[in-house]
Order: C-alpha cells, then structure tokens, then sequence
C-alpha cells in the first residue's frame, strides 16, 4: 500500500523534517497527477509476471542501479542537493526500490507538495514534465533499480520549465483535466 501525505510544513534545515497531514493521499489521488505506484517481491520481481509484463508491455528496455549513500555515491552532498531541487524530466522516471527508503515529492494540482515514501518492493513511476524532488531519509541510504525506454536521459530541468514542451503536455494531459472536472 503506498504511503503518502501532504506537507503541511517544510523544514528548511533538514527536509526531512517536514511535518505532514495526518490524512494519506491515495493511490488514485496520485493517479490523477499521474504518478503511478506498484509493488513486487523485491526479491523475486525478475521471475514475477506482472512485473515482466508491465516491463514488456511499457518498452522498459534499460535498467541500472543506484546506491545513493555517502559511502557509494561520488559527490554525495552535491548530488543529495541536486535531488531536491524541484525538477522535471523530459521523460518518465521510474524507480524500483531494491533496498533502503526514502521521499519522493511531487506537485498536487494546486501545487501543494505530496509526499510519497518509498520502500524496498516499492516501484514508483513519475510522468514526465511532473515537477518533483527527492530525498533520502534519516537512514541516509536507498539502492533502487532505474528503468527507461531506450537510451537512458536523467538529466534534470529545474524550475521553471514551464515552456518546455514535456511540461506543456503533461499540464494539459492532467492538470487541464482535473482542473475541468
Ligand atoms: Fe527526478
């Protein structure tokens, strides 16, 4: 079951402080933004079914893995930085947690922050052109599969990116939508 909340508050001196609503935005809550969330063995996902269908059927023919922790990752600090910067990508980022945990945010359609913890077995999925930031929590440490169709593109577009044409699409695709019904 995914586990996310409002920030009703952020902390400027540790992010993850931020303190949150006690009422958990649901699965399909995310849906309306776009953010779709699943959940396999992570363990056994290489011989689950659903997972390989859901790989087959998107085209996720990339994949790779990043530990994001002091000890692995080069420019930890500058990189931890980078993550939370609030951002787009010009495609989907979509992250399969392996081991450890950690927050995902991203923009509700009124702009309000959505937090969204990850754990092991967690496969999260963020449309492209969704503004969102990540970081790990008080146990400093996630390793997560990174999946991607084709050639892989990471780099992020902080805001405002409010002109490019991912973003253009994906406003128009969910927030237009949400905001017309
Ligand atoms: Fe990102």
């Amino acid at each position: 079951m995914v586990r996310a909340w409002h920030i009703l508050q952020e902390e400027t001196d540790d992010p993850r402080d931020a303190l949150y609503s006690d009422e958990s935005v649901s699965i399909e809550e995310l849906a309306q933004v776009g953010v779709e969330y699943f959940k396999f063995d992570a363990d056994t996902f290489e011989q689950n079914d659903d997972y390989l269908k859901l790989k087959n059927d998107r085209g996720y023919s990339y994949g790779d893995t990043i530990s994001v922790s002091r000890a692995t990752l080069p420019n930890f600090d500058a990189k931890i930085k980078s993550f939370f910067e609030e951002h787009l990508h010009t495609d989907d980022e979509i992250r399969f947690i392996l081991e450890g945990s950690g927050y995902f945010d991203v923009r509700d359609f009124d702009g309000r922050w959505i937090r969204i913890e990850c754990v092991k077995g967690d496969l999260l999925v963020l449309p492209a052109g969704i503004y969102h930031r990540f970081t790990l929590d008080k146990k400093d440490y996630i390793k997560a599969l990174r999946l991607f169709i084709g050639v892989p593109v990471w780099t992020p577009h902080n805001k405002p990116a409010d002109s490019m044409k991912e973003r253009l699409d994906y406003v128009s695709k969910y927030l237009t939508a949400t905001t017309a019904n």
